[in-house]
């Protein structure tokens, strides 16, 4: 199979590159993967250091949405899986503008070109903000979308584009829709990142206003691995959730970050609340642990025991990225 990785620089998409091209399992014999990125400030070369010299692997640097380099790449490929975006909801209440063109008419080109050129499976990697907001219970495939940032307004565009294209031309559109992800490689301006390495530097965190908004998290490897399993066992047009199942309060993820640093509340600084920030998520995800057999195998405590140990052992990797100037975006 051949398979194009959009956004296959940044976190989530460079983990389902290298977990794919290193996997044992038969189904992934003879892969062959072009990652297609441009490179933004979460674009990061090294990620893909580990699969650089893999005879499978080939990168294209290029924009999702210049129509014609989308043209010249897409032919020969398989299937896509879509992880290229503008992913940071602060940045999104900064300035919109990036997310609508990338998340939106990006997806869109690619669409456009995977109908054309008659490609297989289009997995569309979303998430769970495009829901909004929920009190108790969680979010079914079904619930309506009410997302309330740019980004999730953008990311809940980009479904709909998406769907729309399976309806409309029968393109083998799958939706996979996932709760916060953490692990090795996030981009250390998200949270549990920007946390670890704050305090290993003995800095200061920003948590933000009551520190009771709650999040369901997943490992980076349990998402790719539910990934490539709508990608193989997924029915066309329809959407699955993946989620952590593992709920906690910011101020309670905080509290496990001190811990696991080794540092105390002193270290913590409230901050105003984000603007419309969106209570608390949560994904029901029978319907992929019942047709896609997918589960979360790794555990909150071992999962954020491995990743605070990856940061404190590559300051190569992340000290430069916080030292780069912020681009005014
Ligand atoms: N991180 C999470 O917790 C999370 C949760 C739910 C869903 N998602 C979704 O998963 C996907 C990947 O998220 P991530 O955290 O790895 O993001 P990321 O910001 O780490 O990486 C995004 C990648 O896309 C590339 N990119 C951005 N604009 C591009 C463009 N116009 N053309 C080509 N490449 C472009 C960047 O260079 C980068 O490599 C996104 O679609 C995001 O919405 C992420």
């Amino acid at each position: 199979m051949r398979l194009l990785v959009t956004g296959g620089a940044g976190f989530i998409g460079s983990e389902f590159v290298r977990s794919l091209l290193s996997s044992p399992d038969p189904v992934h014999r003879g892969l062959r993967i072009t990652v297609l990125d441009n490179l933004t400030y979460a674009g990061v070369m090294a990620n893909l250091a580990p699969v650089a010299g893999h005879p499978g692997f080939t990168f294209v640097r290029g924009d999702i949405c210049d129509a014609d380099l989308v043209g010249q790449v897409l032919p020969g490929h398989d299937a896509v899986v879509h992880f290229a975006a503008e992913s940071h909801v602060d940045r999104s209440i900064a300035g919109a503008r990036p997310f609508a063109v990338t998340n939106v008419l990006g997806t869109q080109t690619l669409l456009d070109a995977a109908h054309r050129h008659g490609t297989g499976r289009f997995v569309h990697v979303s998430t769970d903000e495009v829901y909004g907001s929920i009190e108790t219970g969680a979010w079914t495939e079904e619930s309506p979308l009410a997302p309330n940032s740019p980004y999730a307004a953008s990311k809940a565009g980009s479904d709909l584009l998406a769907l729309a294209a399976h309806r409309t031309h029968g393109l083998d559109v799958v939706v996979t829709r996932c709760s916060n992800n953490y692990g090795r490689y996030q981009f250390p301006e998200k949270l549990i990142p920007l946390f670890v390495t704050n305090l290993l530097d003995g800095l200061p965190v920003p948590l933000y206003g009551t520190g009771r908004n709650v999040r369901e998290w997943l490992h980076v490897s349990d998402h790719c691995r539910g990934i490539d399993l709508a990608l193989r066992k997924g029915r066309p047009g329809q959407v699955y959730h993946l989620g952590g199942g593992r709920e906690l309060t910011n101020g309670e993820l905080t509290a496990l970050l001190l811990a696991a640093t080794g540092t105390g509340w002193e270290m913590v600084r409230r901050v105003p609340d984000r603007k419309g920030h969106d209570l608390r998520y949560a994904l029901d995800c029978g319907k992929a642990e019942a047709e896609l057999g997918y589960t979360a195998e790794v555990g909150l405590e071992d999962g954020l025991a491995d990743t605070v140990a990856w940061y404190r052992e590559h300051r190569d990797w992340w000290e430069p990225l916080k030292s780069a100037p912020v681009e005014g975006r």
